[in-house]
C-alpha cells in the first residue's frame, strides 16, 4: 500500500482483535478468530520494528508492542537469544502465539500430585507462520525454548489481559509454584498511529 507505515500490519491487528472483544466472544470464539488473525499478521515479517527484534546475550527479550487502552489484551514480541528458554510458566489468560522468525518449542506441564510440575504430552514445534494457544480451559502450563542453539527466533504473541503486570507463576523443579509479576525489556512502544504519510500520498496533486 503506497505511503503505508511499516507498521501498518500491527496497527491492523490491533484494531481487528480489538472489534473481536467488543463483542464479547467467549474463549473458544477469541482463539479460534484470534488465531486467524494472528496468523494473517506473522504470515509476513516486514513490519516488527527493529527495536523490538533485539536478542539479549542472557535472557529472552519481551518487548511490549501495544495494550488495549482498558487492558483487555497486549500484544508482545519475544525475541529468544539461541537456545534461551523460558522456566515452567502459567499465564492465568488466553494467550496465543505466533512465530514470525525461526522456530521455537513449547512443552506443556501438568501438575502431579506430589506437587511438580512434570512434562505432559508431546513438545509442539512452531514454525514460521504457525500459532498456538494457551489458557487455563485448554492447557496453561508450558516451557517454551529456541528451537535453534545458533539464531534468533521470534514469536509474537497475544494475552487475554495486559500480561507484564499479570500475577502469575513459574513452576521449580523441586516442587510448588512462585509468584511472578513478568513485566516488559521495553519503556517505549511502537508508534502504529502515524498515518499522515498514507494521507499526504492520496492528497497530494
Ligand atoms: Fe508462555
Amino acid at each position: 500500500m503506497s505511503g503505508a507505515s511499516p507498521v501498518a500490519p500491527l496497527r491492523e491487528f490491533v484494531v481487528a482483535f480489538g472489534r473481536l472483544l467488543d463483542g464479547g466472544p467467549d474463549e473458544p470464539r477469541i482463539l479460534s478468530e484470534g488465531r486467524a488473525l494472528l496468523r494473517t499478521l506473522v504470515a509476513r515479517d516486514d513490519w516488527l520494528p527493529d527495536a523490538f527484534a533485539q536478542p539479549d546475550p542472557a535472557h529472552y527479550q519481551q518487548f511490549l508492542l501495544h495494550a488495549d487502552s482498558t487492558e483487555r489484551f497486549s500484544v508482545v514480541s519475544f525475541v529468544w537469544g539461541p537456545g534461551q528458554a523460558t522456566p515452567v510458566h502459567d499465564h492465568t489468560v488466553w494467550g496465543l502465539v505466533g512465530m514470525l522468525r525461526g522456530a521455537e518449542y513449547s512443552q506443556g506441564h501438568a501438575v502431579g500430585s506430589d506437587g511438580r510440575a512434570r512434562p505432559e504430552g508431546k513438545a509442539v514445534r512452531l514454525d514460521t507462520g504457525h500459532v498456538e494457544a494457551v489458557s487455563p480451559t485448554i492447557g496453561d502450563l508450558h516451557r517454551v525454548h529456541n528451537a535453534h542453539a545458533g539464531r534468533v527466533s521470534i514469536s509474537i504473541h497475544v494475552y487475554g489481559a495486559n500480561i507484564g503486570a499479570v500475577r502469575r507463576h513459574t513452576y521449580p523443579a523441586e516442587g510448588g509454584r512462585k509468584p511472578f509479576v513478568s513485566g516488559y525489556s521495553n519503556t517505549l512502544l511502537p508508534n502504529l498511529w502515524d498515518r499522515s504519510a498514507e494521507f499526504r500520498s492520496t492528497t497530494s496533486a
